[in-house]
């Protein structure tokens, strides 16, 4: 790629994996929007829409692990989105999560290379921090991932930035726990679980002191993020690990709660102290992305976003019965489509 070379809009073929998810049906409207053309490439596990996604673009419907040269025909760039996401997912199968998040994203990878794709930007994750040791962490702190899902995401890290070059810009984003509302709503995220317990049950119960560190971000901010990265001069990001995010939203889970009760006031809160399972405390330094993008500044706090996701709740009268039904939560899909037999042990489409 010549220095210096990006990617605008108009004409420009960009290839989302993972396009019929929590990120990507957000994704995908502002990128027709900014007139890219784009294919998406998604085996579609998450079926259950609460708003219908685009229809108005070309959707392949495949494994990730069986991409081909062909559906890379003509592609510009590729923003990498299909995972087995989040940490709890690992537990289905941990080998499972690195044949599919890390195996299957070099392959990917190597592949676009090779077939002249451009621009290839990886959606890691700030979960890889684990327990931090240091105060902030930076891209340059050391990593230590807890679960096989953010394994994946550091083994896929090191193995991309390898084929970063002049002829193929890489950019890592290494995002923030997402929150807000999406087409493809999820309620295993921190921020949307909280206030989804809150409606369905009144009552929300905290396994640790509510003391634990997260980076959040909304998922409207980092579409618009991803689309900034496809356009910003290839020397800026190649070969770059970038925490992406805002300081001002590193909070603590009793923050995120102080907001939850302010628009779902009848909600009671219950600490219990066990810290429970998921032990991820870290803050992060987001002085990198500031420094490359000083003119991207967050337009979704926590407030308004879960002012928005409070009230498209309530219109849609989400209660108990959609919490319990377990549509919104990746792994109880998943395990569904295990016990039924509807997918392999492996995860492939029976
Ligand atoms: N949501 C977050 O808080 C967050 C934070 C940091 C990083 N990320 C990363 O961003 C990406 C998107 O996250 P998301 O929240 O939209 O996840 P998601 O689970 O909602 O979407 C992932 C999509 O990938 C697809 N997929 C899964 N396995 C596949 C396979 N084998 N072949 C083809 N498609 C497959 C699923 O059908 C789904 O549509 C993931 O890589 C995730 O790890 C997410």
């Amino acid at each position: 790629m010549e220095k210096g070379s990006k990617m605008e809009g108009v004409g420009v073929k960009v290839l989302v994996t993972g396009d019929r998810g929590y990120i990507g049906s957000v994704l995908i409207p502002l990128l027709l929007e900014k007139n890219y053309k784009v294919t998406g490439f998604d085996t579609d596990f998450f079926k259950k829409e609460i708003l219908p996604i685009s229809n108005s673009y070309t959707k392949i419907t495949k494994d990730i692990r069986t991409i081909s040269e062909a559906d890379l025909k003509g592609i510009d760039a590729i923003i990498h989105l299909s995972a087995l996401s989040n940490d709890p997912m690992g537990q289905i199968n941990p080998s499972l999560t690195s044949e599919i998040n890390f195996e299957s994203s070099v392959k990917l990878a190597k592949l676009a290379k090779k077939n002249g794709v451009r621009r290839f930007l990886f959606s890691s994750s700030c979960s890889i921090y684990g327990i931090a040791k240091e105060d902030t962490v930076s891209e340059q702190s050391p990593v230590n991932p807890l679960t096989a899902y953010a394994k994946s995401k550091v083994d896929t890290e090191r193995e991309l930035i390898k084929l970063a070059d002049s002829s193929f810009c890489v950019g890592i984003l290494r995002n923030s726990t997402v929150y807000g509302f999406s087409p493809k709503f999820r309620n295993d995220l921190v921020v949307n679980n909280l206030v989804t317990t809150a409606l369905a049950f009144a009552e929300i119960r905290i396994l640790s002191d509510g003391t634990p560190w997260r980076p959040l971000i909304d998922i409207r901010d980092l579409s618009k993020i991803f689309i900034e990265f496809l356009s910003v001069d290839s020397e800026k990001i190649n070969g770059k690990i970038i925490n992406i995010g805002f300081d001002e939203n590193n909070l603590q889970v009793r923050d995120i709660i102080s907001i939850v009760k302010k628009y779902i006031p009848n909600c009671k809160v219950v600490y219990t102290g066990e810290h429970g399972k998921d032990a991820r405390s870290y803050k992060v330094n987001f002085k990198r992305f500031k420094s490359i993008f000083p003119f991207i500044k967050q337009e979704w706090t926590l407030d308004k976003s879960i002012e928005d996701m409070t009230e498209k709740l309530r219109k849609m009268k989400f209660g108990q019965k959609d919490f319990e039904s377990g549509e919104f939560s990746r792994i109880n899909v998943l395990n569904k489509f295990l016990l039924a037999h509807d997918v392999t042990e492996d995860l492939y489409w029976k």
